[in-house]
């Protein structure tokens, strides 16, 4: 493995010349500069005074909610979790696979110990025995630091030896689904279940399991530090807080911008330096590919939790792709089915099936509007997790938003 942080072209051939076999480490924020910085000093004082709803409290006042994309309440998750019989488990989602998200490889490879804090504490929270880490194994750069921070943790006596256990994913896209990655870390197979029972009632090896995406918990340590107006001052729109926006596409300078959570398209846009040269503002992929498209002119919509609802998105995980003038709706449509074809788990007929009979419709000149609607009908109804039940989107996009490029 390497990993480049810029992989152009010639970064790559350079590497590979240079004999580099391990993958590059970035500057990051190591365990003595964290707890330097007052890093762990929040877990110290829960740990010392066990007041852990004082602590869900702050994390539900601060708006803190689960940045994998759901935006499910953090703090009545844990409550959950704490109420169901123990003993327990926290499990962490780091197999960032939608595409185009980038955002917790972003803060893992610059400021791993929040999400190291953020981790305990929620563990502390709800006194998991254990915490198991399933991590993207295409961040071997994210890997190593890990591996490294958890060794300084257990020899600082923060974490038990063996408390927090680092795993390896894959790369089966399914596997980010919450019950997938649980039966992935009990060494089966990677398929969801049905739920409910949730994982917070029924997780790993059927205990109740506190699943976090690696963001979420990032916050959680950095409101404990630095007080819940970080995120409460902040408002844009009629929304509050700030959401990590990873762009990408035709933008002059892609990567990780942390926004206001009311930002519009054309806010997205300029952090990102504007669009690149030569290119205008077509259509945008607001969350991930389930999220499907929407046109330029839908430029004023905040991109926050509930705001897309009424347009038939949603913001997901805040992976922004940006399309132009230059690019297809339907092309794009097209590769994101492509893309749930190959990544469908198999185990449910109207996903397996419906994601395949979905690409031969899309590859006609013009669509059959009413059988791929009929489609879409029957995989949102009987498809067993989110991956069937999103996968209609994109071209249910294409069909509302861009009905000329299919006609
Ligand atoms: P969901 O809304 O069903 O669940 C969200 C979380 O809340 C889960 O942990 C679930 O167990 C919990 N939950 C919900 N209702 C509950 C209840 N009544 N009792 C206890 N717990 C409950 O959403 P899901 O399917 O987990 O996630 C979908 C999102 O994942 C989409 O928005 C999509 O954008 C995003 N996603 C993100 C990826 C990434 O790389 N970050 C990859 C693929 C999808
Ligand atoms: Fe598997 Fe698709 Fe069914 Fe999900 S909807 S369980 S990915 S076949």
């Amino acid at each position: 493995h390497f990993h480049i942080d810029h992989a152009t072209p010639e970064r790559v051939t350079e590497a590979i010349a240079a004999g580099e076999t391990h993958p590059h480490i970035p500057d990051y924020e190591d365990f003595e500069a964290y707890s330097g910085g007052g890093g762990y000093a929040a877990l110290a004082a829960l740990r010392e005074t066990g007041d852990w709803e004082a602590v869900q409290r702050q994390v539900t006042g601060a708006g803190i909610r689960g940045l994998g994309g759901a935006g499910f309440p953090s703090g009545k998750k844990w409550g959950f979790v704490r109420a169901a019989k123990g003993p327990r488990y926290l499990a962490v989602n780091g197999d960032e696979g939608e595409p185009g998200t980038f955002k917790d490889r972003h803060y893992l490879e610059r400021r791993p110990h929040f999400f190291l804090e953020g981790m305990l504490v929620a563990a502390w929270a709800v006194e998991a025995e254990r915490c198991f880490v399933y991590m993207r194994d295409e961040y071997p750069a994210v890997l190593e630091i890990l591996r490294r921070e958890i060794a300084a943790l257990e020899t600082a006596g923060i974490a038990a030896p063996g408390y927090i256990e680092l795993r390896r994913g894959a790369g089966a896209y399914i596997c980010g689904e919450e019950s997938a990655m649980i039966e992935s870390i009990e060494g089966k197979r990677g398929i969801p279940r049905h739920r409910p029972p949730y994982v917070a009632q029924v997780g790993i090896f059927d205990r109740p399991t506190l699943v976090h995406n690696v963001e979420t918990l990032h916050w959680v340590a950095r409101v404990l530090r630095e007080g819940g107006d970080i995120l409460t001052s902040v408002e844009k729109n009629g929304r509050r807080g700030l959401r990590s926006y990873s762009v990408s596409g035709r933008v002059a300078a892609p990567g990780v911008y942390l926004l206001p959570a009311g930002s519009t398209i054309r806010d997205v846009v300029e952090a990102a330096g504007g669009m690149a040269e030569g290119h205008e503002l077509k259509a945008y992929q607001p969350g991930g590919p389930s999220s499907g498209l929407l046109p330029a002119s839908l430029d004023d919509v905040p991109l926050d939790f509930d705001t897309l609802q009424p347009h038939g998105s949603f913001i997901g995980s805040a992976a922004v792709v940006v399309l132009s003038d230059k690019d297809s709706a339907r092309e794009a449509a097209l590769n994101m089915l492509r893309f749930f074809e190959d990544e469908s788990c198999g185990q449910c007929t109207p996903c397996r099936v419906g994601c395949e009979k979905a690409v031969k419709l899309m590859q006609a000149e013009s669509w059959d509007a009413e059988l791929l609607e009929d489609l879409a009908g029957v995989m949102v109804d009987a498809s067993i997790c989110g991956l069937g039940q999103a996968a209609p989107n994109p071209f249910r996009s294409v069909l509302k938003h861009f009905p000329d490029e299919v006609k």
